[in-house]
């Protein structure tokens, strides 16, 4: 990394390049959960069917949730001397991942894309927890935690998808169009 990109200062104990490349993870997951709080407020505007109240009020508490641990991550790329990016253009051209594809639909659908969508976020989000643990361990516990309510929010989605023998609807699906039309035959 090039000095013009360190921070000034960092947390003490930390190197400018630690801080910095720690911040630099972090705002991946700035960037994944900000994506993450906008896409559950889209399914909880957008489920209908005989569910429709259930999912809708269930995706409320989660966005809450999101919205919250991206303020904290935003403001620990701050304390760590960095500058969180937080415009919807930057989070645009930054991310990998494809925007959410599907409108209207009911909500078991709806809940087989979400397990896909939260199967992205959490890979990511321990993969990012264990490039962090060498460097910083306030970050990795701050990612730890956020990764206690993300499972469990994962548990509530796939809790709709799970048969009564412990199987999911939307196993080996590899999209959340295929996701979402394997939960709903399986509803049928
Ligand atoms: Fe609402």
């Amino acid at each position: 990394m090039a000095r013009k990109d360190l921070p000034k200062y960092t947390v003490p104990s930390l190197t400018k390049e630690e801080g910095a490349e720690t911040a630099r993870v972090l705002q991946t997951r700035l960037d994944a959960l900000n994506d993450l709080a906008l896409t559950l407020k889209h399914i909880h505007w957008n489920v209908v069917g005989p569910h429709f109240i259930a999912v809708h009020e269930m995706i409320d508490p989660q966005v809450d949730a999101v919205r919250l641990m991206v303020d904290a991550i935003a403001e620990r790329i701050a304390t760590l001397g960095g500058a969180p990016v937080g415009t919807p253009g930057a989070l645009v051209a930054a991310r990998t991942w494809d925007d959410y594809s599907i409108g209207r639909a009911g909500a078991i659908e709806h809940l087989g894309a979400l397990d896909e969508v939260y199967v992205g976020v959490i890979t990511d989000h321990r993969k990012a927890a264990a490039d962090v643990e060498e460097l910083d361990d306030v970050t990795n516990d701050l990612l730890i935690g956020h990764l206690h309510e993300l499972e469990l929010f994962h548990w509530f989605v796939r809790a709709h998808l799970e048969s009564a023998g412990g199987s999911l609807s939307t196993d080996g699906a590899q999209t959340e169009k295929g996701a979402a039309r394997a939960a709903g035959s399986a509803a049928k």
